[in-house]
């Protein structure tokens, strides 16, 4: 058997556009992954650890640990080792660095990236990588942390672009006439995805009947959008999120913060703005002409808020190996 040395992947960060928290209950949502990404070095290091180098911190496993733990896991990094291992049938030594161009916890997707980076990266040391198994593999060790999650950010992160996904029937391209610019502002304040998942469960627990009409109003939403991404259509992209906006901050997801970015992001004559993500902080996004975006991005940062002038990035999950031995 052919055994890689090493290996190197990188998955992208995502925005969700329009219907986050409602595609947990089988509505649609759309996202776009963005020129930011999680890179992931891994090494055969020829003793029996595993050592993890992150910029959140370092940890070190023994192989035989995370081989045998796989019902039991709770980091879902070691998830992902475990699941490469068990499948392939085989455990190693590894040296494993993860860095991340983008921020944790600011609802750009970055544990999602994590997973499909790493899964794909120590996958890869063994033979050809299917994306759909990796992308499984990481739905499932994201659900340890987020719980009920959509697997929407690992749907994006492995496939790239801007996509039309529902939970059960997966995803379908958007492809734009066009590309046009989206400000994501970063508010600082790190939200826990797996919390605001709950929170809008308890929203949908005490108002159901009100709840059944906002994913109606959402699945609305992102039906009416496909055709505005497509053409370009900024301003009417711009109500959307707008709208889409009004829903997730009755819901109870949005912060403070949020909305008063969002307030001075329509008076500054965005088209429309939003909360991405999971909200309770995060990021914003922002749809306006490119002069509008480029003197937004530069007034936010003189108040002391960072913001990416967002592209889509069209390419997902990347891999790269060298170095083949034989075993
Ligand atoms: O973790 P975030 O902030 O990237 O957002 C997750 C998106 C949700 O719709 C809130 C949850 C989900 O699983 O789709």
């Amino acid at each position: 058997m052919i055994i890689n040395v090493k290996a190197k992947s990188s998955a992208p960060a995502k925005i969700i556009l329009f219907g986050e928290h409602f595609v947990v209950y089988g509505n649609p949502c759309i996202l776009s992954s963005i020129k930011k990404r999680m890179q992931v070095n891994v090494s055969i290091n020829n003793t029996d650890k595993i050592r993890i180098l992150s910029d959140l911190g370092n940890s070190e496993y023994s192989v035989n640990d995370i081989f045998l733990s796989n019902e039991f896991v709770t980091d879902p990094i070691v998830k992902c080792i475990s699941s490469v291992f068990s499948t392939r049938k085989k455990s190693l030594g590894l040296d494993i660095t993860i860095s991340s161009e983008f921020p944790v916890g600011m609802g750009l997707g970055s544990s999602a990236a994590c997973c499909v980076a790493t899964t794909a990266a120590i996958d890869s040391l063994f033979g050809e990588i299917k994306p759909e198994w990796i992308c499984e593999q990481a739905i499932e060790a994201e659900r340890i942390i987020h719980k009920n999650s959509s697997g929407a950010d690992c749907v994006i992160s492995t496939y790239g672009g801007i996509i039309y996904y529902s939970k059960g029937s997966g995803f379908d391209r958007i492809y734009l006439k066009q590309s046009f610019p989206i400000l994501v502002i970063e508010t600082g304040i790190i939200h826990s995805t797996r919390f605001m998942i709950e929170k809008f469960k308890r929203f949908r627990d005490n108002n159901l009947s009100l709840f059944n009409e906002f994913l109606l109003k959402s699945r609305l939403i992102c039906n009416q959008a496909i055709e505005a991404l497509t053409l370009g259509k900024l301003c009417e992209i711009g109500y959307l999120f707008n709208e889409n906006h009004g829903l997730l901050k009755e819901a109870g997801v949005s912060h403070m913060l949020v909305d008063k970015l969002i307030s001075y992001c329509l008076k500054s004559g965005v088209y429309g703005a939003k909360m991405t993500g999971a909200g309770g902080g995060g990021s914003v996004i922002a749809v306006a002409d490119q002069l509008v975006i480029e003197q937004l991005h530069k007034s936010l940062y003189q108040m002391g808020f960072n913001s990416i002038i967002s592209e889509c990035d069209l390419n997902g999950l990347l891999i790269t190996n060298d170095s083949n031995i034989l075993r």
